[in-house]
């Protein structure tokens, strides 16, 4: 069977997505307990920041350590990748020597080159276009607190940026309605947005956007390597923020998300953020849970 990669939701079939959210569920019990069996002892996690990261890293690193394995860090300035070393040489050497690999880079097409490459299960950690592991641990977030997200109403706010594409390729493999308010000239691309027309919508206005939402989810105004045009996006951005406001409109359960790091009183207020009902901390602590299940999933479909 050829290697199972995880770039995109679109690499997992649904039945797949529900296998690995529930075993999530089950190593989160575990994890509570403490209870960490060696289930991959010896396998080695290499893991490729070409972007700065907390949770990913974290999670990443910390999980293979709970299941026995260990977990590699590479900085491009530290590696030949950094020196202009081809991206499909460094997947060939590099996965000739560990089990499974994860990258968060710039261009898509850098990790669809290395999983090309690699003979062994690539995980996309975020690119300028996807963050799928972080759309794993949204939607067992809500899983958790509110039970099946299929049939639901999703709003995004904000820019249309890599985790807006992800929620759209989302509302197709877990079959719910996805609202992005976003303002002109911040959409996600098209093309993604026509394949899923049945589905996806775009607005101008949060509010409308956030009507009876079950679900309302929100990431910074300018993500990386965007930086330098936090000003004018500022401006551009004014008003799509999640808060109390845009609250009431939204169905009286609704839970609101934010994938982390936050901007308080850009993107989300303060209060929200600190809101004891917040499952903001808990979404971020399942990235771990989540991201052990997919490893698991990865490497047994390979054995
Ligand atoms: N949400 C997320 O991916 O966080 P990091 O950038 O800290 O990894
Ligand atoms: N859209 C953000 C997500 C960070 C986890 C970025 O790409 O910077």
């Amino acid at each position: 069977m050829p290697v199972r990669h995880f770039l995109t939701l679109q690499d997992l079939t649904p039945a797949e997505l529900h296998q690995i959210l529930g075993r999530a569920a089950e190593l989160k019990a575990e994890h509570r307990r403490r209870h960490y069996p060696s289930r991959f002892p010896n396998h080695v996690l290499g893991m490729i920041f070409e972007k700065s990261s907390t949770r990913t890293r974290i999670s990443f690193e910390a999980g293979m350590a709970q299941m026995g394995g260990h977990a590699m860090f590479l900085a491009p300035k530290d590696t030949q990748l950094g020196r202009g070393e081809p991206i499909e040489d460094s997947a060939r050497v590099l996965s000739s020597m560990v089990d499974i690999i994860m990258i968060r880079t710039f261009g898509h097409d850098r990790v669809e080159r290395f999983a090309a490459f690699s003979s062994v299960p690539v995980i996309n950690a975020l690119t300028d276009d996807f963050h799928p592991c972080q759309l794993l641990a949204d939607i067992q977030t809500y899983i958790e607190h509110r039970g099946s997200i299929a049939g639901k109403v999703v709003t995004w706010i904000g820019d249309g940026n890599n985790m807006c594409q992800t929620y759209i390729q989302a509302a197709r493999q877990f079959d719910f309605e996805l609202r992005i308010a976003c303002p002109e000239g911040f959409e996600p691309r098209e093309d993604l947005v026509q394949a899923n027309r049945s589905r996806v919508s775009i607005l101008r206005d949060p509010r409308e956007a956030a009507r009876d939402a079950h679900l309302i989810a929100t990431d910074v105004w300018a993500s990386m390597g965007h930086e330098n045009e936090i000003l004018e996006r500022r401006r551009a951005f004014r008003g799509y923020q999640i808060n109390r406001e845009l609250l009431s409109v939204a169905a009286s359960d609704a839970l609101y998300m934010h994938c982390l790091p936050a901007h308080r009183e850009e993107e989300i207020t303060a209060d929200l953020m600190e809101d004891s009902a917040s499952v903001i901390w808990d979404e971020a602590e399942n990235r771990l849970h989540s991201q052990k299940a997919l490893i698991e999933f990865l490497l047994n479909a390979r054995d």
